[in-house]
């Protein structure tokens, strides 16, 4: 179904990622997961192999990991998705997993060459495009640090992309300290999107039946919860009053777990005798102070649990293009997209200027996209 929003704001995506050329070269260079590879069977389609388990030996070849084609990497592609869709600016990033499998000596180098690489492609579409930087979460955090400074010097970077596991052990873990103060102190928001999900033993013996359905509509909203509770529980942003955060998929299940998150932490002894449930910021504030949440969640019943979380004004369009294409040869406009642009008129359709604000005001304000 079509938008029936009419708006005269600009259009704003920015949950869409890319595999910029540096980092198409290293997957096709791999053979374990990440990689991309044609399989005897098929030798005319890439295919692209990146979740955990997708490696399967017991999945037959056709079927493991999804089609790669230039969507993925040809930032031309992009443009002619975006123009397609009514979008008028994209914050483009890296999709996952990111530079989480590289060594500590190699991540440090290919961070500043893919981040050069996706600012130049930014420079090709000067006003149109925009980026969130990759890490070398793998090196020390000196070099990490060193990366956050460079990337507030380019010219198209507004963030980075940010998986759930940090530097091995989480984001809850303290020895992240020294990057949380440089994002802070460099007013870069980390966009944090989810990769790992959960164990498969959770998706039980029957999981090869079923696609793909519950690591990314389960797995991979759980794990940023769980991911941005622990960052909560841990501290964060007590520590941190200013570092900024936006959740993919609307805050995973944040949004509608954030009352049982609070009561859990109230009713819990342990926290209780180490003081550590009064003198707190609890959920809610932080919610409407230090994070932003996308609104790729594809139906109005979650978006409106995301604007009643943290506020409309702090609700951003998305897409996850090049990801979730439509599935029939000739479908012209994604149903994927036009899930979200229906949310987002079923919500606030009633609301212009709310409305406007999470197509594409918010995005202009918060990441300073102004031509
Ligand atoms: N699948 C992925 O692996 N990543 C996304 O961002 C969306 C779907
Ligand atoms: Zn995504």
């Amino acid at each position: 179904q079509a938008p029936c929003i009419i708006t005269m704001a600009p259009i704003v995506d920015i949950h869409t990622h890319v595999y910029p050329p540096k980092y198409m070269d290293l997957l096709r260079s791999r053979t374990e997961v990440p990689y991309v590879r044609t399989f005897p069977d098929a030798p005319d389609s890439s295919r692209l192999i990146i979740l955990p388990g997708e490696d399967d030996p017991s999945t037959p070849s056709t079927s493991r990991g999804r089609p790669i084609g230039p969507e993925y990497f040809d930032i031309a592609k992009k443009i002619a998705f975006m123009d397609q869709h009514r979008i008028d600016k994209s914050v483009i990033s890296l999709a996952n997993p990111w530079l989480d499998f590289l060594s500590a000596e190699e991540a440090g180098q290919k961070a500043v060459e893919i981040n050069d690489d996706v600012n130049e492609q930014c420079g090709l579409y000067p006003g149109r495009l925009y980026f969130f930087g990759t890490l070398p979460l793998s090196s020390d955090t000196d070099i990490i640090v060193k990366e956050i400074e460079r990337l507030s010097t380019l010219k198209y970077a507004r963030g980075v992309i940010l998986g759930t596991s940090g530097l091995g052990s989480g984001l809850d873990d303290t020895r992240l300290d020294p990057v949380y103060a440089a994002l802070q102190k460099h007013n870069q928001l980390i966009f944090l999107h989810p990769h790992y999900g959960l164990p498969s033993s959770v998706y039980g013996p029957r999981a090869s039946e079923y696609g793909h359905v519950l690591p990314l509509a389960l797995g991979f909203p759980l794990e940023t919860t769980i991911a941005v509770t622990r960052m909560l529980l841990s501290g964060v942003w007590d520590r941190f009053s200013g570092l900024n955060v936006l959740l993919a998929h609307s805050g995973g299940t944040l949004p509608f777990l954030a009352g049982r998150i609070e009561s859990c932490i109230l009713h819990d002894g342990h926290l209780k005798a180490h003081g550590k449930t009064q003198n707190r910021r609890d959920v809610w504030d932080i919610l409407k102070t230090n994070i932003y949440l996308d609104a790729v969640i594809y139906s109005e019943v979650g978006l409106n649990a995301a604007v009643e979380a943290s506020g409309a004004d702090r609700l951003l369009f998305g897409t996850d293009h090049p990801f979730f294409p439509p599935l029939e040869e000739d479908a012209k406009e994604w149903h994927s997209v036009n899930a979200n642009y229906g949310a987002i008129s079923k919500s606030l359709g009633g609301n212009n200027d709310k409305a406007q604000g999470v197509l594409g005001d918010n995005a202009v304000r918060i990441l300073r996209l102004e031509d």
